[in-house]
């Protein structure tokens, strides 16, 4: 059995409003934040890259937690913006925080990945192979992001969380689920090389392309019913979840799907207005600020579901 047993996030210093935006394109902030809710996001500074930001994420879960991190057996990073594809960004966390022994893998999956990295660290800890399992979600998205295209270059920030599993006496882990449908893989990518997927000609312009309005349409149709299956699954109903805690991706998004499924949005925490949409980040960042706000709390019932590049999803309900 499971628990997270500590956390933490970082954002870069640097806050780009809204105006910045207007000052080199067609773009005002009235437009951005009625269509998306975002009213700043932070960007990385010239040299300051993913597993810089994943290795502040961590420091501040020991600040928090005072744990002992030198003795964690593997790191997971979860990215779509690592510094550079080989070495992967998990290896160079555990070289700049001096962890001797550790395993290190990327996940790849997009604004899904802290989910699927933590229903990793499950399976590690539940199954006895490894004991404490750093789960970083980190992006420098601003490294990556198209700014000549406007639908897009006004949604993304840089940031990161990270979370530490380690086996406990009771399950904290309630619930998993996850999903794909790689026949709308077109609709948000980024490619270095391949020109086309599903027979679609895409830009590999190495930059992150969407086709926003089939994304908006992907996710406000499918997620909530992810979510109910979810909570079925765990034999729970809607009123047993204390938060549920969507990717922050679009405000509009999130509203949606609350209202699908008739539940308050004062117990759905977003991380979209504040810091923009931070891909693997953004559900860490959530739990985060409403922490702050004195909403969640230890031993609240989280639902958690990430979803986006794929396009995938993943979800779970766990105990914090
Ligand atoms: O993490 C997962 C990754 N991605 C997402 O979750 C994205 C999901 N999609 C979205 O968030 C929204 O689709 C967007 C925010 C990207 C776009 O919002 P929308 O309400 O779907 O706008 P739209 O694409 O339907 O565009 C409406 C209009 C268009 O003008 P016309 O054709 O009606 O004249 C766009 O050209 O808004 C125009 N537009 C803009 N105007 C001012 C698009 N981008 C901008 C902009 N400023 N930045």
């Amino acid at each position: 059995m499971s628990q997270i047993t500590a956390f933490g996030t970082y954002v870069p210093e640097k806050v780009i409003d809204n105006h910045y935006f207007e000052s080199f394109m067609d773009t005002n902030d009235e437009w951005i934040i009625s269509r998306t809710g975002i009213k700043t996001r932070r960007f990385s500074k010239d040299g300051e890259y993913t597993s810089d930001l994943a290795v502040k994420a961590v420091e501040n879960l020991v600040e928090q937690s005072g744990t002992d991190i030198s003795d964690v057996d593997y790191i997971i990073v979860c990215t779509t913006s690592p510094d550079q594809p080989m070495p992967n960004a998990a290896s160079r966390v555990q070289y700049k925080l001096g962890i001797k022994n550790a395993g290190c893998n990327d996940v790849y999956a997009a604004c899904a990945g802290f989910i699927y990295g933590l229903q990793i660290a499950h399976g590690f800890v539940n199954s006895g192979v490894y004991k404490k399992v750093l789960v970083i979600g980190a992006e420098t998205l601003s490294k990556i992001t198209d700014f000549e295209d406007r639908t897009s270059c006004i949604l993304f920030g840089d940031a990161a969380g990270a979370a530490l599993i380690e086996p406990s006496e009771e399950e904290h882990f309630i619930a998993f689920n996850s999903g794909t449908n790689g026949d709308l893989g077109h609709d948000l990518y980024l490619s270095h090389k391949k020109n086309s997927i599903n027979g679609v000609g895409i830009n590999p312009h190495g930059k992150i392309v969407q086709n926003g309005r089939s994304v908006f349409k992907w996710a406000v149709g499918n997620i909530p019913i992810k979510i109910r299956e979810l909570i079925a699954k765990a034999g729970l109903t809607l009123d047993d979840i204390d938060y549920i805690v969507p990717h922050s991706a679009n405000l509009r998004i999130i509203e949606a799907i609350a209202k699908d499924l008739n539940y308050p949005m004062d117990r759905v925490p977003e991380s979209v207005t504040e810091f923009g949409n931070t891909s693997s980040a953004s559900i860490p960042l959530a739990i985060a600020k409403s922490e702050r706000n004195g909403g969640i709390k230890k031993g609240d019932k989280l639902l958690l579901i990430g979803f986006g590049g794929g396009l995938t999803f993943a979800g779970t309900i766990v105990i914090w």
